[in-house]
């Protein structure tokens, strides 16, 4: 009776803790995307997302009553988001044009730039003027870097819509970022890197034997917020906030916090790579890769031994027949397209208005894909188990799927675990891929610090020792297991 009345009250008092938070105004979210990587625009510091466009869009959002949720993806996944409707917006340093238009909205625009020429010092580039670089490079078949989707790898290949001709016999090197171009530019990867040229300015500080050609400019440009096409109020209040914020000396004090006054701009402090707030990103980007792991690989098993179960299904059952065709058709599929590839449609198709983490999309595509060879796994386990076994349980009277849930698959198991252990391990290091779909896992914890300190050495040789490492460990426990196993079969014997 007690305890009755003593769940009672916490039950009550549970219902009333929620009913009072939800009775709190909840702010309006708007959910908003951008690509991390283009100081002094939108970087990270000390683990936060910060910068000019980050400046701009808080200061809209405060006005406005709005809660942001700023997600960090890559540029390229930026703008698919706002076009497909899965984040209101992007403010990336963002150049209008027409062929964006076709598939996005864009604000008035906030802030006009250039794209610049980047070479290395002392280079044969380093002198010469608009015409004449533009011309040596095309005759040196030069190997341009550039980010991967933005003006630059345009200006490059040639676009039509945005007109650009093009530079001749270039070869276009495209990056993730301007940071990974401008490093293989310093380490004489390639001849020169096309970039915007506030981005550029400040990657010229930080890395080494690199400078920007004088009084090359060779796009004007003009940055605005691109807004998902559906979303025609949205634009209009940006608008009417992007006049007004000219208007009270909002954008200038942005402009003048990131620029200075003068255009020698942007304070670059020495980031050590290792500090406090890195190694805590790592801990949580390990922990991401455990958790999407370990709950990915406990979904594939759930999946393979059902679609194993279906596929070796002996009916003439019509709806039983489906299905078994179904989990052949769901192995097919999955077993034969690469993972990012699942990664994209399942994050920016099947699942396009979901707005939460993008580790759940991650862990249920990694959970589908590890279902698909799971399934093989328990097949080839079922098939090590001698037909004699089949026969001489149908013949004691038992039917098929009794012999198969009580003989067959039992066995089955046994023999699949060593499989199941490759699975897993190899589930720790193919998950390192969603980082494409903005997921924070251990392999994203590294390339952003690497991309915020220039220091690429270090950050990734450590990334590949970490994931050894893991791999190392998980090895030794599941040959334990193992042997733990072949152990008590010996003794059971
Ligand atoms: N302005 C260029 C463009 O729109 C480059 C923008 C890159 N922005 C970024 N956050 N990485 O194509």
């Amino acid at each position: 009776m007690k305890i009755k009345k003593l769940l009672l009250i916490v039950l009550l008092s549970i219902t009333f803790i929620f009913g009072m938070t939800s009775c709190k105004k909840q702010k309006q979210k708007l959910v908003v995307t951008t690509n991390a990587e283009f100081n002094p625009f939108e970087y990270v510091e000390n683990g936060k997302i910060t910068g000019f466009d980050i400046d701009l869009i808080r200061a809209y959002a405060n006005k406005n009553d709005l809660e942001l949720d700023i997600q960090d993806v890559d540029f390229d996944g930026a703008l698919i988001a706002v076009s497909t409707g899965k984040s209101d917006l992007a403010i990336a340093g963002i150049t209008v044009s027409e062929k964006r238009k076709e598939t996005m909205s864009f604000s008035n625009s906030y802030y006009s730039a250039d794209q610049v020429v980047i070479v290395k010092d002392g280079s044969k580039y380093e002198n010469l003027n608009q015409d004449e670089i533009l011309t040596q490079l095309s005759l040196d078949n030069a190997k341009i870097g550039c980010q991967r989707g933005t003006t630059g790898e345009y200006f490059i290949e040639g676009d039509e819509d945005w007109e650009f001709d093009g530079i001749k016999g270039a070869e276009v090197k495209s990056y993730d970022n301007g940071a990974l171009a401008v490093t293989a530019l310093s380490n004489g990867q390639i001849d020169a890197v096309i970039i915007d040229s506030a981005p550029a300015r400040v990657l010229c500080k930080s890395i080494k034997n690199v400078k920007i050609v004088k009084d090359v400019l060779l796009t004007s440009e003009e940055y605005a917020i691109a807004v998902n096409k559906e979303n025609t109020s949205l634009v209009e209040s940006l608008n009417k906030f992007i006049f007004e914020a000219k208007e009270d000396g909002t954008l200038d004090a942005i402009v003048n916090k990131y620029f200075g006054t003068e255009t020698e701009d942007v304070v670059i402090d020495d980031k050590s790579t290792f500090n406090k707030d890195n190694i805590l990103s790592i801990f949580k980007g390990l922990g991401n890769t455990l958790i999407i792991t370990f709950t990915a690989f406990l979904l594939g098993i759930l999946l393979g031994v059902l679609v194993s179960l279906a596929t070796n299904m002996q009916t003439k059952n019509k709806a039983l027949l489906a299905l078994k065709y179904l989990a052949k058709g769901y192995v097919m599929i999955f077993r034969g397209t690469p993972i990012i590839v699942q990664l994209l449609i399942i994050y920016y198709i099947v699942f396009k208005s979901f707005t939460g983490n993008a580790i759940w999309i991650g862990v249920l595509s990694f959970g589908l894909n590890s279902g698909a060879y799971v399934s093989e796994i328990v097949r080839g386990g079922i098939e090590s188990v001698s037909a004699g076994q089949m026969e001489a349980g149908r013949s004691l009277g038992l039917n098929y799927h009794t012999v198969m849930k009580k003989i067959i698959f039992p066995q089955a198991i046994k023999n699949a675990l060593p499989s199941l252990g490759n699975e897993f391990i190899s589930l720790i290091k193919e998950t390192s891929v969603i980082g494409f779909i903005g997921a924070f896992d251990l392999t994203l914890a590294f390339r952003k610090i690497a991309n915020a300190t220039y220091d690429y050495t270090s950050t990734y040789l450590l990334m590949g020792l970490l994931y050894f490492l893991l791999v190392l460990l998980f090895t030794c426990i599941l040959k334990l297991i193992e042997r733990r196993l072949n152990h008590d079969r010996i003794k059971g014997r």
